[in-house]
């Protein structure tokens, strides 16, 4: 008996030695040297939660990505042509209300779910806590970004006679703040029942030599795989399952960050029923051919998103027939899928792009690091490169000052302030209605 038992804990020894040995290979291929130490430092049960993160990364794909970081991005061999859209405005009164009886119906039946993207970091706005618990100093009281949310869905839901099941995307590292701030708040008076929380994929970080970031809990620091992740998390998590069985048929996928953000435009949602496509996304025109947003476009025959980085300065300021901006329809982060368009792109790869940004990490010495200037690459998925997957797709030129009043910077262009006073002029025009 005691010889099996020493057996067994030798065999045992064995088994975990090669499966640190197995890993330590694996990064050393990978240049993660400082993951070694890390390991060598680390005391169970913290370092066989590390190994077992470490087996959960695909570091292939990652230096991958960041090898991409690299490289000059080219779109010169790609046909792109401008993209048709119909401008809210000129349709006329009759079309307009085509439109919204379809979309209506569509809603008051039951079958309209929405999704907000609030999986992000918000490093930009530099926010202590998930970007929809911030809040924007409106009307002297202040609003929570989930408040004006769940006001704007509450605002359709007496409208159509209805409850829309509201799908929240979190990420690993911000869901149970959320989680407990929307309980706190009572989920700012929308039906608990039909509020449901999902999380999204993450990937590691990754600084300017290519060595993956370590976070304050003594492993790999990761981030939120892109607001493109909403598809396979949605599938994954069991949403899209659960949207299925509601008899949902089409979902509205919106950020957490536009204060005059409407989540059920029936003019939009008709017209893309009326032109039979599977997506549709609302636009506004860029201020001025430098904007820092993405445009629509074709490429290839495609409906496509071309980031203001990818773009080309002579076709930004291309002009067409009618003298206005030819690339000039930018994507405002106001999207509508059918059901089963989600479910085609959830199970196709999406591209990754990188972002650089602010992350802080602990050092070689166990020093936390707080960097003051961007630091490290977040890899990210983007919603808008799923449009690719098919042939077309129905466009609807809003109105800025009615559809778009973002909180991405701390100051300056797109920040509270702007938003605060974007906010407060479009209920203003409103409440004078
Ligand atoms: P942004 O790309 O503007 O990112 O997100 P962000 O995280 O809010 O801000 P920065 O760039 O770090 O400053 C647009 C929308 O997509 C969501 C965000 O929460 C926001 O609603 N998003 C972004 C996710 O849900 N997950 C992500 O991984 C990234």
């Amino acid at each position: 008996c005691s010889w099996l038992y020493s057996f067994n804990t030798l065999k045992g020894m064995n088994n975990m030695d090669k499966k640190i040995q197995d890993v330590v290979d694996v990064l050393k291929e990978y240049n993660q040297e400082h993951i070694i130490n890390l390991l060598n430092k680390l005391e169970e049960p913290k370092k066989q939660e590390l190994l077992e993160q470490i087996n959960k990364i695909d570091f292939h794909q990652i230096m991958e990505l960041y090898d991409n970081t690299k490289k000059e991005i080219e779109i010169k061999e790609n046909v792109i042509e401008s993209i048709p859209y119909y401008d809210k405005e000129k349709l006329t009164k009759e079309q307009k209300n085509e439109f919204d009886t379809i979309g209506e119906e569509i809603i008051k039946s039951g079958k309209y779910a929405v999704v907000t993207m609030a999986g992000g970091q918000g490093t930009r706005l530099g926010h202590t806590g998930p970007k929809g618990t911030f809040k924007l100093d409106v009307y002297g009281k202040g609003k929570y970004l989930f408040e004006i949310l769940a006001e704007n869905l509450k605002d359709a839901n007496k409208k159509y006679n209805t409850i829309i099941p509201w799908y929240i995307m979190t990420s690993k590292e911000n869901n149970d703040q959320t989680q407990e701030f929307l309980e706190k708040n009572n989920y700012f008076g929308y039906d608990k029942n039909s509020v449901m929380l999902f999380e999204q994929g993450e990937l590691p970080l990754v600084d300017t030599e290519g060595k993956m970031l370590i976070s304050k809990d003594l492993k790999i620091k990761e981030a939120s795989d892109g607001n493109g992740g909403v598809f396979s998390s949605l599938r994954t998590s069991g949403m899209l399952a659960d949207m299925k069985e509601r008899g949902i048929k089409w979902v509205f996928i919106g950020g957490v960050d536009n204060a005059i953000l409407k989540m059920a435009d029936v003019t939009l949602l008709g017209m893309a029923i009326d032109k039979n496509v599977q997506i549709a996304s609302k636009s506004v025109v860029k201020a001025n051919p430098h904007e820092r947003v993405g445009v629509f476009c074709k490429m290839n025959g495609h409906p496509k998103v071309i980031e203001y980085s990818e773009l080309p300065e002579k076709m930004a300021e291309e002009i067409d027939e009618n003298g206005e901006l030819r690339y000039g329809e930018s994507h405002i982060m106001c999207n509508l899928f059918t059901i089963e368009a989600i479910e085609k792109i959830s199970k196709e790869p999406l591209i990754y792009h990188s972002a650089f940004k602010k992350n802080s990490y602990i050092d070689e010495n166990g020093k936390e690091i707080v960097p003051d200037s961007p630091n490290s690459y977040k890899f990210e998925a983007f919603i808008f490169d799923s449009f690719e997957l098919f042939d077309d797709i129905a466009i609807l030129r809003g109105k800025r000052e009615d559809d778009f009043a973002p909180v991405k910077n701390k100051e300056g262009v797109d920040s509270p302030k702007t938003a605060k006073e974007l906010y407060e002029k479009y209920w203003e025009r409103q409440n004078q209605k």
